[in-house]
């Protein structure tokens, strides 16, 4: 699967921000210059973009900006035609400030919409009706005028959260999925899932626990003082997804996958529930992981060992709310991130011009636009976001020369984008394209079991994923050294991120610096 933000693919109106008919213009490229098999497009409905469209005022109309919904249904045919699915963002924790809905709520005490969101007097003494934090920094709870009253919001104050509790909120939000599944789409990507379900009680988070020494996740800054047992997760989200997945089964063969940042392998794993709740949580581990060997055997064998029987693991190394893993994990990293992506078992999602290997752009000041970035020092997402770069001409075949992009391009767009790699058969890119290729021709690359080689030096990493008697073995050097490795048996180079490399005969293999292997040992 391939995320697409969509401000930053193409733009084909002339405004500098990518739109829908520019993603239908690059179909050709995801099908079969890369041969991905999904598309995820992040949200572009309706909003006052807020935060870039997770504020959204309207569930099932296209903002202007983006197009419209025959656009949609247009990409959506063409996507169909070229054998992709198309998934879709949801955004079901909160709508905009805008939305026709929070605009009734906070209207007065009596309007029928007022439960539809989370709404609390001050205490007695005027203060805040819990200590709730906002992820995007500040107190979660916003004060309203008009009544009075605080409303909460997890992120934004432009962002209020519904009320999951409210089954009228339930009824209308899942008649905004029948609205996309009806038109076709094969499924959603459902941003913070575990939101949704708060302790009704409202009771204080407590403080948290000291962070362990080596960190599994992302720093929140402040956010990270408090222990978020009340304000999200509550057990009673394992029923909404329920809820979420029979509507998903009314229909043939539509997914979920849910934006889970869950750091207790048990408790993330409960969202799978029995086969009836999402059909995966997205895995962000290794996003957080230092580039070692160690560090990944970790995590890779934490969710092997968490994942239930009928489950599906997932893997993601990057997308927009991420430092570029080019820039994360170094440059020389990214050609063997690209083999663990796509070799590890699960289903693989990757971010759009990962495959080129972009780094994070260094934005200016002046040109800064996100909204948590804005508000909180460091936390500032514009860097993975800046556009596409497709050629080296003036507009880099994002938008026409001349005009603005929305972010800066990259430094490097001029050597680093898709004409260059497309034609050059040793690039990024087409290391990608052909290891999405082996993986279509390999079954046990597809859905092979996972067996993790012991005796490795320590800074390889080595598995092997078998299936109905095909055998892969897969080996990665993380360091910048060569390391030699003993593999058992007669086998067959397949891919190697080395363009010298032809052959795997001689013993020991000795692997080069960053080198990573694939080798049929059938
Ligand atoms: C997670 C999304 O990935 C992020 O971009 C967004 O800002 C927050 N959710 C709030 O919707």
């Amino acid at each position: 699967m391939y995320q697409i933000y969509p401000r930053s693919l193409r733009d084909t109106t002339g405004n500098g921000i990518g739109d829908l008919n520019g993603i239908t213009e690059r179909l050709g490229y995801l099908a079969d210059t890369l041969g991905v098999d999904a598309v995820w497009i992040s949200p572009f409905y309706r909003s006052p973009m807020a935060d870039f469209g997770y504020d959204v005022a309207d569930y099932t109309d296209v903002d202007p900006l983006f197009g419209t919904l025959a656009d949609f249904d247009r990409l959506l045919a063409e996507a169909h035609a070229r054998g992709l699915k198309v998934i879709i963002d949801w955004v079901p924790n909160h709508t905009s400030d805008r939305h026709p809905w929070f605009v009734e709520s906070r209207s007065s005490l009596t309007n029928p919409k007022r439960d539809w969101y989370v709404w609390r007097g001050p205490k007695p003494d005027g203060s805040l009706p819990n200590n709730w934090q906002a992820v995007f920094g500040g107190p979660a709870w916003e004060e309203d005028p008009r009544t009075g009253q605080f409303y909460l919001h997890s992120f934004l104050p432009q962002q209020p959260d519904l009320n999951w509790r409210n089954p009228e909120v339930v009824t209308a939000m899942h008649g905004t999925l029948r609205f996309w599944l009806d038109r076709g789409v094969d499924g959603f990507r459902i941003d913070v899932a575990h939101y949704i379900m708060k302790n009704p009680d409202l009771a204080d988070n407590p403080s948290a626990p000291p962070p362990p020494p080596e960190a599994d996740f992302k720093d929140l800054a402040e956010y990270d003082e408090w222990h978020h047992v009340n304000d999200k997760g509550h057990p009673d989200v394992h029923a909404a997804f329920r809820g979420v997945r029979s509507v998903l089964d009314e229909y043939d063969e539509r997914f979920a996958v849910g934006e889970i940042h869950i750091f207790d392998w048990d408790e993330w794993a409960t969202y799978y529930g029995d086969d009836d709740e999402l059909h995966m949580p997205f895995n962000f581990s290794l996003i957080w992981s230092e580039w070692r060997a160690d560090a990944f055997r970790r995590r890779i064998e934490s969710l092997e060992a968490a994942i239930p029987e009928h489950a599906w693991p997932s893997y993601v190394l990057g997308n927009h709310d991420e430092q570029r893993l080019a820039t994360r994990y170094g440059s020389a990293a990214t050609r063997p991130a690209a083999v663990l992506l796509l070799t590890l078992r699960g289903q693989p999602t990757m971010y759009y011009g990962d495959e080129l290997g972009m780094p994070e752009t260094p934005v200016p000041t002046e040109r800064r636009q996100d909204p948590w970035g804005l508000r909180v020092h460091g936390m500032g997402r514009d860097g993975c976001r800046t556009p596409m770069q497709w050629t080296a001409e003036p507009g880099h075949g994002f938008c026409e020369p001349g005009v603005e992009p929305w972010l800066p391009f990259g430094v490097d767009a001029g050597v680093r984008n898709v004409d260059r790699q497309r034609h050059d058969a040793d690039s990024l890119l087409n290391l990608y394209r052909r290891l999405l290729e082996l993986r279509r021709e390999r079954p046990s690359l597809r859905h092979g079991t996972i067996a993790m080689l012991d005796g490795l030096p320590p800074d390889v990493l080595g598995y092997l994923r078998h299936h109905d008697g095909e055998r892969t073995v897969v080996l990665v050097n993380f360091s910048a050294t060569e390391q030699p490795v003993d593999i058992d048996g007669a086998t067959a180079l397949l891919i190697s991120t080395d363009p010298q490399r032809t052959t795997v005969d001689e013993r020991p293999v000795v692997l080069g610096p960053s080198e990573a292997i694939v080798v049929d040992a059938t």
